[in-house]
C-alpha cells in the first residue's frame, strides 16, 4: 500500500503528519499487515538458531528474542538464575499496574534429533513450497509458540492497542529436561513473585482435527523401581522364591494394572491423561560373563524400572498402598524407590488443575476469545506428560496450556517435526485475539475475592 504499511517502526524515517495518516490507515484497515512472508521468515530465523539439548545455543536464541524486543519497544531483561542458561524475560506494561498480569511462557530448547532421518535437515527451517509445511525441530515443540506471542504482540501493536494489564513473555531454557535450572527457578523467584501473575499461558499439543486442544493439568510423574532379592542356585533346578520368580510375579500383577486402565482408555471411558499409566522402562538382572549372560545360574536380585503417570484426580495414598502392598511387597522380600516422585497437588494440598467452568474467569475469557478468533476448542483435557505449567499450577496460579495447531499431526520429539504456515499464521491471530482479551479484561469487584485472583 505505502512506505510504511510495511515495517512500521520505518515510519520514524518520515515527517510525523505522514507517518501519523498511516499509522491511522494502519489502524483502520485490518488488512494493511505485514507481509506474510516477513512474519514467517522471522519464524525460520528462530527455528534456525540449535537450541537442541544437551548443548543448546542459548545465547544465540537470546540474543534473537532480545532484537525482536527491541524492534517493538517491549522492556527485557535477561536472567541467569544458573549460569550458562539465560531466561529472557519481556515486559509490555499495562496502564494498571497493579491489577495481575498476563504471563505467556515458552521454552527455548527442543530435543535432540537422528538428523539423517529426516527429508531436511531439522534446523534448516526449510518450507516446501507445494505443501507450505516447515520443517524443523521445534516447529511444534514449541518455538512457534513463543514467536507466535511476539508476532501478536507486534500486530497489536500496529493496531494501536494499548493494554490495561501488563503482559510478560518468558523465554525459559531446559524445559525438554525438567526444567529445574528453567521455569523451576523462575516461578520460585522474587522477580516472579513481583510480576504479580494472574493467569498463565504454557504450551499444547497440535489437533489432528479442526479444533484446538487445551489443556488444565498435567499428569505426575513416579519413576518406580523394584527389587526383588532370593537364593542363588543351579539353572537346572526348580525351586521356589528365586529373585527372577518373585520379579516375575511383581511384573504380572504390574501388568494386569495396566491393561484394567488401558481398556478404560480403549473403551472410550477415560481419556489417556484420565488414567493411571504404568510402562515398564527396564529390566535388569543376570550374572555378566564374556559373552553376554551366564546361563546356568539362577541370579539372586533382579529389578525392573517403570515410568508412572498419575492424573491430578488420582488417589495418591491408596496407589502408594498398592505398590507396597502388591507390587513390592515386603512379603516377597521386595523392595522399591522412587527416583521421582511429583505430587499431584499444588503447595496448598488441592490437586494441581486449573478450573475449566465459569469459576475462573480466565477460562471464561479464554474460551470467549477463542470464539471472537473464529476457531474452536475440544473438550479441555489433561496433558499426558509434563509441561512447565506443572511449576506455576503447584504455586496455585492457574495454567492454561495451548498450543495453535489444528489439522496437524503430532510430531513433537519425532523425525520431520512440522508446523504449516497457515496454521503458524492462523495461530497469530489467536494469540492476538486472547492477549487483547485477557490484558483489557477489567476486574469487576464482585469478582476481587474469585479465587485466581488471590
Ligand atoms: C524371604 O527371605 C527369607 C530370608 O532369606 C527367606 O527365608 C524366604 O523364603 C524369602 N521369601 C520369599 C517369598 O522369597
Ligand atoms: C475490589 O478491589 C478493588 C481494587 O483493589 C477495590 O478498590 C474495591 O473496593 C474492591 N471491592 C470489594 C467489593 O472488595
Ligand atoms: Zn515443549
Amino acid at each position: 500500500m505505502s512506505f510504511c504499511s510495511g515495517r512500521y517502526e520505518s515510519c520514524q524515517y518520515y515527517p510525523y503528519s505522514l507517518c501519523l495518516s498511516v499509522l491511522l490507515l494502519v489502524t483502520f484497515t485490518a488488512t494493511a499487515a505485514e507481509d506474510p512472508s516477513t512474519i514467517l521468515s522471522r519464524f525460520q530465523q528462530y527455528l534456525q538458531i540449535n537450541t537442541a539439548q544437551p548443548q543448546p545455543h542459548y545465547y544465540e536464541a537470546a540474543e534473537f528474542i532480545t532484537s525482536q524486543a527491541k524492534s517493538l519497544s517491549l522492556e527485557s531483561q535477561t536472567l541467569e538464575f544458573v549460569k550458562g542458561k539465560p531466561l529472557i524475560l519481556l515486559k509490555w506494561p499495562g496502564s494498571d499496574p497493579a491489577l495481575p498480569s498476563i504471563l505467556l511462557n515458552s521454552h527455548t530448547d527442543v530435543v535432540p534429533s537422528e538428523h539423517h532421518k529426516w527429508t531436511h535437515p531439522p534446523f534448516s527451517a526449510h518450507l516446501d513450497s507445494t505443501t507450505g509445511n516447515i520443517f524443523a525441530r521445534g516447529s511444534q515443540d514449541m518455538k512457534c509458540v513463543g514467536l507466535q506471542y511476539l508476532e501478536a504482540i507486534r500486530k497489536l501493536k500496529a493496531s494501536g492497542f494499548r493494554p490495561l494489564r501488563t503482559v510478560y513473555l518468558s523465554f525459559v531454557p531446559d524445559e525438554e529436561i525438567g526444567g529445574n535450572d528453567g521455569a523451576a527457578k523462575f516461578a520460585d523467584s522474587d522477580v516472579f513473585a513481583k510480576m504479580n501473575v494472574g493467569i498463565v499461558l504454557d504450551e499444547g499439543l497440535p489437533s489432528p482435527t479442526d479444533n484446538y486442544r487445551a489443556f488444565y493439568g498435567e499428569r505426575s510423574p513416579w519413576w518406580l523401581v523394584v527389587k526383588a532379592v532370593g537364593a542363588p542356585g543351579h539353572g537346572a533346578k526348580l525351586y521356589d522364591n528365586t529373585a527372577m520368580e518373585n520379579l516375575l510375579k511383581s511384573i504380572e500383577t504390574i501388568r494386569r494394572f495396566r491393561a484394567a486402565q488401558f481398556d478404560l482408555v480403549k473403551a472410550g471411558l477415560k481419556a489417556e491423561g484420565e488414567v493411571i499409566s504404568v510402562n515398564m522402562v527396564f529390566l535388569k538382572a543376570g550374572t555378566p560373563s564374556p559373552s553376554g549372560f551366564v546361563m546356568n545360574l539362577q541370579p539372586s536380585e533382579a529389578q525392573a524400572g517403570f515410568d508412572i503417570r498419575l492424573p491430578p484426580t488420582a488417589d495418591q495414598a491408596s496407589l502408594e498402598r498398592r505398590i507396597a502392598e502388591e507390587w513390592a511387597p515386603a512379603s516377597r522380600n521386595m523392595t522399591f524407590e522412587f527416583k521421582q516422585k511429583v505430587s499431584v497437588n499444588d503447595k496448598f494440598g488441592r490437586p494441581a488443575v486449573t478450573a475449566v467452568d465459569s469459576s475462573n474467569i480466565w477460562w471464561a475469557l479464554f474460551e470467549e476469545a477463542i470464539i471472537k478468533a473464529n476457531a474452536k476448542l475440544e473438550k479441555p483435557e489433561i496433558f499426558p506428560a509434563s509441561t512447565d505449567a506443572r511449576y506455576f499450577r503447584e504455586r496455585g496460579l492457574p495454567a492454561i496450556g495451548f498450543s495453535p495447531m489444528a489439522n496437524t499431526p503430532i510430531l513433537l520429539h519425532d523425525h520431520n517435526e512440522f508446523l504449516n504456515k497457515d496454521e503458524y499464521l492462523k495461530g497469530i491471530d489467536v494469540y492476538e485475539s486472547i492477549i487483547e482479551t485477557y490484558a483489557s479484561y477489567v476486574q469487576h469487584p464482585r469478582d476481587n475475592a474469585s479465587r485466581e485472583e488471590l
